[in-house]
């Protein structure tokens, strides 16, 4: 991962976050009200842990938060926090169930590793995508959302519309904390139909 010493580096640092992208999902969460108290969140994609971090504090200890990663997660988190160490592909949506219930929200902030072909990318991040909005589709409470990272590309229409059967509304977003040059976007779909 691209680490630019920026103005998000030094805040997430200062602030005792493990990664800068937590700034995206703060902005998100502030202009569209995503994360309350009591809410149960699963996040895909979760290290280092900045998603994590948040989205326990937002949710408190009433909420619950689970978390999965092919790597594995070194920051230290609430108890109100579970991680899995998996593969989205693999993990059938029982196995989440069994660590948080079903879910108001998914969150994925999943990224493939790059290879510097834009095609090629955005292919790899689209099928995290789908995979999101399949599990989403199977975990997460009807009424509920999923919010989850894109790439600009070929697929995005498509992936926009896949949220549009699986949600009363979609909506792209692009908060600040996403560099300007990146061509990462959000797609956030709420009430699940
Ligand atoms: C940008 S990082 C997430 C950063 C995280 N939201 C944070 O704030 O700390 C993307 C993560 O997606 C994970 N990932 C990619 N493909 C995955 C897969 N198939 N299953 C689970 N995790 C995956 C990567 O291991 C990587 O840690």
């Amino acid at each position: 991962m691209k680490q630019v010493r920026d103005h998000y580096f030094r805040e997430a640092k200062r602030e005792g976050y493990a990664a800068r992208s937590v700034y995206k999902l703060e902005e998100i969460d502030r202009r569209r009200g995503l994360l309350r108290p009591g809410l149960r969140v699963l996040d895909l994609g979760s290290a280092p842990g900045s998603w994590l971090q948040y989205a326990a504090e937002r949710v408190g200890r009433q909420g619950r938060v689970v978390g999965v990663d092919l790597q594995p997660i070194r920051q230290a988190l609430p108890p109100n926090v579970t991680v899995i160490e998996g593969d989205v592909f693999e993990l059938p949506p029982e196995r989440l169930m069994d660590a948080g219930g079903r879910f108001h929200i998914v969150l994925s902030d999943m990224a493939p590793n790059t290879t510097g072909i834009p095609s090629a990318d955005a292919a790899r991040s689209a099928r995290l995508v789908a995979r999101a909005l399949e599990l989403a589709q199977a975990v997460v409470e009807p009424g509920g959302a999923l919010l989850a990272k894109a790439f600009q590309g070929a697929e995005l229409p498509a992936l926009r519309a896949a949220f549009g059967q699986a949600f009363e509304t979609v909506t792209l977003e692009k908060p600040k904390a996403s560099r300007s040059e990146s061509v990462e976007i959000f797609l956030l779909g709420r009430g699940r139909r």
